[in-house]
């Protein structure tokens, strides 16, 4: 060896001093957990592919919603599954469909203490399962879509979410959604883009969490897995369209998508930590072929170190328990 001696490993030799020379920490705070919660449930229900994740009924959401602030987390992102569904997607927009309801319940359960998100997309509310509304031919009609999140948007609002989360990747919908807030008054309620949204596999298992009626794709609206320069672009229009934070989706396989974004833009940027995402690794523990603890803990910790400080995971209750035992 020269002399000096360089040494890395001085730097690792214990917990103590790799936490004291740790980069990236998460924390809680940065965590947001997306629930669902299904119109009519008696019982919350399991989701076979999303073990540990259910859907709620609204009062098991109101009792998981308390947990969740007492867990320290930073926000929780809702999503609704309605009883029946129509080519409109009206039940998005009725101030009694089950998603709207679901936010008036966990405001009113959990008020200030943490940020209610909600879903602003159709698909859920859809019997075709599209995010927007057809033209006759079976195309997914971009502007008349806006309309229906303009609209979904202030229903949201009224109800209480402290941010709203536009999800469904047509063109214009961010401007759209925050002129409507604003023409209401509700200046206050911010807006979560999913600004960079892949037309991503990923999400096999949030259709089940959904029961989405999808047939086909959503390639003509989410974008390609193989476009890095497209995403600034899509960042680039919602910010100028007004979107106060930005995200990107799914997290792991986007990294160097989220660490682009992150040096794009000055707003705070979110990753997605999705449904497939969280089944894989699930899957792989129960076969006892990783350590899940530790995998829940790496992935987060990358994806933070890749640039995102709010991530959006399955695992955000659970995971903010841990961190707060270790730090
Ligand atoms: C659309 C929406 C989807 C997800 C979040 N919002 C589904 C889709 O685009 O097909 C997926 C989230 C996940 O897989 O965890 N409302």
């Amino acid at each position: 060896m020269p002399y000096p001696e360089i040494r890395p490993r001085r730097l690792r030799r214990n917990a103590a001093v790799r936490r004291l020379v740790s980069e990236t920490r998460v924390d809680p705070a940065e965590l947001v957990v997306p629930m669902f919660v299904k119109e009519g449930l008696a019982e919350p229900r399991a989701i076979a592919s999303l073990p540990g994740v259910l859907q709620h009924s609204r009062d098991s959401l109101r009792k998981a919603a308390v947990e969740a602030v007492q867990a320290g987390v930073g926000g929780i992102m809702l999503f609704g599954v309605p009883a029946s569904r129509d080519e409109y997607g009206s039940g998005g927009i009725d101030p009694n469909g089950i998603l709207n309801v679901a936010i008036r319940d966990v405001v009113a359960e959990v008020g200030d203490a943490t940020v209610v998100m909600s879903d602003l997309c159709l698909d859920e509310f859809t019997s075709h399962g599209h995010c927007g509304v057809l033209t006759p031919d079976g195309a997914v009609d971009n502007d008349a879509t806006l309309a229906a999140y303009a609209e979904m948007a202030v229903a949201q609002a009224a109800a209480g979410a402290d941010v709203v989360g536009p999800s469904g990747m047509m063109d214009g919908q961010v401007g759209v959604v925050r002129r409507a807030l604003d023409a209401a008054g509700h200046c206050d309620v911010a807006v979560l883009a999913y600004a960079v949204k892949y037309a991503s596999a990923f999400y096999g298992p949030f259709r089940d969490a959904v029961e989405s009626a999808l047939e086909g794709d959503r390639r003509t609206y989410q974008q390609d897995p193989a476009n890095l320069r497209e995403s600034l672009r899509e960042v680039a229009l919602d910010v100028a369209e007004g979107a106060d934070m930005v995200m990107v989706k799914p997290a792991l396989p986007y990294l160097d998508v989220v660490s682009a974004v992150r040096a794009a833009v000055d707003v705070p940027v979110a990753a997605y930590q999705v449904s497939g995402e969280y089944a894989m690794v699930e899957a792989a523990a129960a076969n006892g072929w990783v350590d899940r603890e530790r995998l829940m803990l790496e992935t987060l910790t990358s994806i933070r170190r890749a640039g995102a400080q709010i991530i959006l995971t399955y695992w955000a209750v659970e995971a903010a328990q841990l961190l707060r035992q270790r730090y």
